[in-house]
């Protein structure tokens, strides 16, 4: 890898319960805080997916996995070489906020499942992200017991143990599980040592068109400022495949909902790209990895405030569908998991029940569907707002047990 090369590769999710220490953690690997948000800070948590680039890097001439680091410099006073830069996608772990760790499970190459040595495993949260990973089919897992530094050494290997034996039958079966302290920065090159080992980048087809999942968009222009100086609509969000370059076409769906003579109806947005952001860097041209910030040249006022949020866009006639209903294979969980004991509500899963409505998140959308006719192991659903998706899309279920949404199962778009 060059220098100038640093575009981060693959996406990490950081998944966990609430306070466990993935911002920490980020911070730690990347130097970076991803609660940039007031409202954020006021309120302590991640509100929405914070994405973070690392580069780890290498000591010459020193064995793993005391060679990885994330400092410039080697304890020696060497210069460390870069290996591989990797997006950290730090996900809520805020109980209500599941729709937004499951929209960003949709562009995870991998995760980092932080769980807090200082706590019984698992946690509501711990739980119900590693059955998120396990339903979308996120393989490549390193689990850091963090918080190591607050316990003793018999409570820290109680712990390990208890890891070990939540994560027996899961896909996180056979993760490596790392004992850290984020706040500390202790074990910081054993966990990248495991992350270059369990989560390799996907081998991409750099000839595939463009598809890029938008998790945000915004209006970056100044409040008053006038209309010569105005800059296009920003979309931000991953590619999943193929490159996007600076000129190319780009096509967004669904588009804009437009009222014409009583009726609504979603429409398409064409536009061109204007200028790319990757990390923090202006570039050419990119391929997946990371979040991208794309300039277009669209009214600011379509992309404020996150409006193209969920959207899917690519090059112009090469998008899936829009779809206002769509039936899908249901495979249901047999428990709600995640729940407190002193939580309202059934534990057990019953079938899903034509007319009942179910939150889906299809790729980076979440919308709130109408089930309008249900039998086994398959349903209609009729949206309040439609989604761009593709046959065989994975979409998971969330239905309201008690006060909130729960996972109830994956979806497979038929
Ligand atoms: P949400 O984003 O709200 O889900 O929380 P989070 O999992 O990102 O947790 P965060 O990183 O905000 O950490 C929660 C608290 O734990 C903060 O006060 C951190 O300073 C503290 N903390 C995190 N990691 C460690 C650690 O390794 N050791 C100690 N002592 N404290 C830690």
């Amino acid at each position: 890898m060059t220098e100038a090369n640093t575009q981060p590769e693959v996406n990490i999710g950081l998944v966990g319960h609430v306070d466990h220490g993935k911002t920490t953690l980020v911070q730690a690997l990347s130097g970076s805080w991803t609660d940039q948000h007031s409202e954020e800070m006021k309120r302590g948590i991640s509100i929405r997916l914070g994405y973070a680039d690392a580069t780890f890097r290498r000591c010459p001439g020193v064995d793993a996995p005391e060679c990885y680091t994330v400092d410039e410099e080697c304890e020696d006073g060497s210069e460390s070489e870069p290996i591989r830069t990797v997006s950290f996608v730090d996900a809520p772990g805020h109980e209500t906020l599941m729709a937004t760790m499951l929209s960003g499970a949709s562009i995870m190459d991998g995760a980092v499942l932080v769980v807090s040595a200082t706590e019984d495993v698992p946690q509501a949260q711990t739980e119900e992200h590693l059955m998120a990973l396990d339903l979308i089919g996120i393989e490549n897992i390193v689990i850091a017991q963090n918080k190591v530094d607050l316990v003793d050494r018999d409570r820290a290997v109680d712990n390990y143990r208890q890891i070990q034996e939540f994560v027996e039958g899961t896909v996180a079966e056979d993760a490596p599980i790392v004992p850290v302290s984020a706040q500390q920065e202790v074990n910081m090159d054993l966990l990248i040592d495991a992350i270059e080992t369990e989560i390799p980048t996907p081998d991409r087809d750099p000839g595939e068109s463009a598809r890029m999942y938008a998790a945000r968009s915004f209006d970056i222009n100044r409040p008053g400022a006038n209309a010569a100086e105005l800059k296009g609509g920003v979309v931000g969000g991953s590619l999943v495949s193929g490159e996007l370059s600076v000129g190319d076409g780009l096509e967004i769906r669904p588009g804009r909902e437009v009222e014409e003579e009583g009726q609504t109806e979603w429409r398409p947005l064409e536009t061109t790209v204007r200028s790319l952001q990757a990390g923090s860097n202006d570039v050419e041209s990119a391929r997946p990895g990371g979040l991208l910030g794309v300039g277009t040249g669209l009214d600011p006022s379509l992309t404020k405030g996150d409006a193209l949020a969920g959207q899917v866009a690519g090059e112009p006639g090469t998008l899936p569908p829009t779809r206002n209903e769509f039936e899908m294979q249901v495979d249901l969980l047999d428990r709600v998991v995640g729940k407190e004991d002193d939580e309202s509500g059934e534990s057990d899963i019953e079938e899903i029940n034509t007319g009942e409505p179910l939150m889906l998140t299809v790729g980076t959308a979440t919308t709130v569907g109408a089930v309008t006719s249900a039998r086994d192991g398959e349903c209609e659903v009729s949206l309040k707002r439609p989604v761009c998706a593709e046959e065989g899309a994975q979409i998971a279920i969330n239905r309201r047990v008690g006060a909130r949404w729960r996972l109830i199962g994956v979806g497979t778009l038929s």
